[in-house]
């Protein structure tokens, strides 16, 4: 499978990345931790090499399953780790934003420890936090960086302004922004700009938290603690839309001998500023799925645009 690399860090990655969220539990209605380990050890059997993963996931826990999960495959070297740091919660799991210098200091230490490892390959800011000046929250990360803990840096949730003030004050390798075929308001500003200015990108909720894999119907019920039960994306007539898109897009994929998820991972890839695109897995046979991408391509330069008329053409 083709290697790209994440803008101008050294770092080398397959153009899928697994996302580990779900691992947590937290905001998907609970998590097992074994199936979280075996969608891991799946993935990079079958050839991804980068695992994003972030300390408020399941507080601490999806970090923690993707540290046990390496050290029992022993291959840390072989993976580009990407986690993040700059929310804080409380013992009640009220999450906030900080990205104060102390704040960032203290992280990388429990990141490392979770993790296992004594450096993190793309360290990111989660979010921006409007209560900290740039110039400190990049200082700190520049710190990290030349001390040799962390070998990129990135963002998450910026724009571009966000991205201007933040690159003075260190290097920014990556963003980490929403896209799908669903959700593509970043393809109007935010890759462009990270093409021209050689910032590598790792697009999340590939799959609009599992809407393109087909597996939903209009009957679909979600449990407690999953953010889907609340999202407005899973209820009335929007939710209605995106399945009958869901459905367009099943009957295409099959005709190329693919599932409309392969068809969802593979159109993200193949978008112009999309470096790596994270794909979600709660267990191993999720991974497997979309780790078929990696070994089998089914859409050509003329599917994507008959792809993206079907979008078109249904959601408004
Ligand atoms: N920076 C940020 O603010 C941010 C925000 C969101 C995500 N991310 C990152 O991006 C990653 C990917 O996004 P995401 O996990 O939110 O959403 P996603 O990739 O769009 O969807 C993942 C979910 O879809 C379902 N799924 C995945 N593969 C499947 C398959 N083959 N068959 C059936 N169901 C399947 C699973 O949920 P169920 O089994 O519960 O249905 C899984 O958790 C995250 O894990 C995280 O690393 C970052």
């Amino acid at each position: 499978m083709e290697i790209r690399t994440l803008g101008s860090s050294m770092l080398k990655v397959t153009p899928i990345g697994l996302g580990t969220w779900v691992m947590g539990g937290w905001m998907w209605g609970g998590a097992e931790e074994q199936d979280g380990i075996d969608a891991i050890k799946i993935s990079v059997e079958r050839g991804i090499t980068l695992i994003d993963t972030a300390p408020v996931y399941g507080f601490g826990k999806s970090e923690t399953i993707v540290g046990k999960a390496l050290k029992e495959l022993g291959c840390r070297e072989k993976i580009i780790l990407a986690t993040k740091c700059g929310l804080e919660w409380d013992d009640n799991e009220r999450v906030r934003r900080n990205c104060g210098k102390q704040r960032i200091l203290q992280e990388i230490n429990d990141s490392l420890r979770r993790l296992q490892t004594d450096y993190i390959d793309l360290y990111q800011v989660h979010w921006p936090d409007k209560y900290t000046p740039f110039e400190e929250t990049m200082g700190a990360m520049r710190e990290l960086y030349d001390a040799g803990k962390i070998r990129a840096i990135g963002v998450s949730n910026y724009s571009v302004e966000q991205i201007e003030a933040s690159a003075q004050f260190a290097p920014l390798h990556t963003l980490q922004p929403p896209f799908n075929l669903f959700e593509q308001d970043t393809a109007k500003e935010l890759l462009p700009y990270c093409v021209k200015h050689t910032i590598g990108t790792l697009t999340y909720s590939t799959l609009c938290s599992g809407l393109l894999t087909g597996k939903f119907t209009a009957k679909s019920q979600f449990s407690k603690g999953d953010l889907r039960k609340s999202d407005p994306k899973f209820k009335g007539e929007r939710f209605q839309m995106y399945l009958k898109a869901v459905d367009a897009l099943k009957k295409f994929a099959q005709s190329k001998g693919s599932t409309v998820g392969q068809l969802a991972i593979e159109w993200a890839f193949n978008q112009n500023g999309v470096t790596c695109t994270l794909v979600g897995a709660r267990n191993a046979a999720q991974a497997a799925a979309n780790c078929s991408v990696l070994e089998k391509q089914c859409f050509s330069a003329d599917d994507f645009i008959e792809i993206d008329k079907i979008v078109n053409t249904i959601i408004k």
